[in-house]
């Protein structure tokens, strides 16, 4: 059956990824509406592909006319209200929500305050700052919610519908330093901050990697989405066992494969089939390398310590953890701050905020603003 899909943040990592299977199924999806935020280019190519979309949201007006005029057929919009406009244009297709950081937030909450959808969420950022709401979204209006997250979509597939699972184990490469103390890292070449040993993403979730803020969001967000506060994480640098339930029998499930987003948007977009794609890389065990576990040490990752005091209903620390990780990387990224101060200023605005619950899309932007602001005064005054 054809299914209809719109796709935020088409541009980045995980859209393009998600339009690699789309159009190697072009008789399974069909593309009616996509956001980018600046790359034309990339916007372009995304047109001379599919000829079913008809609303397109910008990030600003800056190219608004001249696109309008090239591509007549096509309605441009920007702002929230275009978000609005885009979803309206399609209330039952599948939407995924690929937007990278805070930002993500409003298409979340527009897709979910629809009846019946059905959203592939990217944007973890949107569980961390607002799970509570979301969840009640979700039950509210009859949405289903899965993770395009390989760690969680891991335990989505490891869970047991009728055994209470005693403990989440998710799994993190610890990015480019995980073997470097606490000392070393001061002394680390900041460059290597922008690879990672074994996936290739978008350039700020690389960074989140090595700082383990990635794995601190992921903790916030497997505590909204699957509801238990017993989570550990291990460190696994083959990034091959993508995360695991135990169960109280202590058996454990897990989840393996090659490291790869295609195969977490492959499986999301046909759940609950399993569908074969060319493009998916098999894992062969004749071929697998020694696989390695250590239970992630906290006084080593003070971003994960940061994350579990998040696991609780007032939101107001994981708002404050995302919007000063985002505001920080980006003075790390200007050559204003140093890599290793990235999670201590985290945790110094952290211990600034009044636990707090937040319960709609107003407040938590008004709290995520104040405290972008906050940080850029801090650092303007040094
Ligand atoms: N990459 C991965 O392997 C991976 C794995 C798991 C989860 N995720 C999550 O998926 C999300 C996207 O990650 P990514 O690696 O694909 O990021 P990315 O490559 O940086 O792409 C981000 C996308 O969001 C758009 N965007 C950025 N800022 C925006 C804003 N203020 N308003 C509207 N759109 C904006 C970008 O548009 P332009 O390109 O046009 O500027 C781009 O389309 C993140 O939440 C990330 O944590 C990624």
């Amino acid at each position: 059956m054809m299914r209809n899909i719109i796709i935020f943040g088409a541009s980045g990592n995980i859209g393009q990824q998600a339009l690699q299977i789309i159009e190697s199924n072009p008789n399974d999806f069909q593309l009616t509406a996509v956001s980018i935020y600046h790359n034309v280019a990339v916007l372009h190519k995304i047109l001379q592909k599919h000829q079913t979309i008809t609303i397109i949201h910008l990030g600003d007006e800056t190219h608004q006319a001249a696109l309008a005029t090239q591509y007549p057929n096509i309605t441009f919009v920007t702002g929230e209200a275009g978000i609005d406009a885009m979803l309206a244009v399609d209330p039952t297709a599948m939407v995924l929500n690929a937007i990278g950081g805070f930002a993500g937030l409003y298409p979340t909450l527009q897709t979910l305050a629809g009846k019946n959808r059905t959203l592939l969420l990217a944007n973890k950022e949107s569980l961390v700052v607002a799970g509570g709401l979301i969840n009640s979204l979700l039950t509210k209006n009859n949405n289903q919610l899965y993770p395009i997250d390989s760690e969680h979509c891991a335990i989505f597939q490891c869970l047991e519908q009728n055994n209470r699972c005693q403990e989440l184990i998710l799994t993190a490469s610890g990015g480019m330093f995980a073997d470097k103390t606490l000392a070393e890292l001061k002394t680390i070449d900041e460059h290597q901050v922008l690879q990672h040993p074994t996936w290739t993403m978008g350039q700020n979730i690389t960074i989140d990697s090595s700082t383990m803020v990635n794995k601190g969001l992921e903790i916030i967000e497997a505590y909204h989405l699957f509801k238990t506060t017993n989570i550990t994480v291990v460190l696994h640098p083959q990034s091959v066992l993508h995360s695991a339930v135990q169960y109280e029998d202590y058996s454990i499930l897990a989840q393996l494969s090659k490291p790869s987003m295609l195969q977490v948007l492959n499986y999301f977009l046909y759940y609950p089939v399993r569908k074969y794609n060319a493009l998916l890389p098999p894992l062969e065990f004749s071929e697998l390398m020694t696989l390695t576990f250590q239970k992630a040490d906290l006084s080593r990752w003070k971003a994960l310590q940061l994350a579990y005091r998040c696991l609780n209903e007032n939101n107001s620390l994981a708002v404050t953890f995302n919007a000063a990780n985002e505001e920080l990387r980006g003075l790390f990224l200007a050559g204003k701050i140093k890599f290793y101060q990235i999670v201590d200023y985290i945790e110094y605005f952290m211990n600034q905020i009044k636990l707090q619950k937040l319960v709609n899309y107003l407040q938590i932007k008004k709290l995520n603003d104040i405290i972008k602001r906050d940080i850029i005064n801090y650092f303007s005054k040094k």
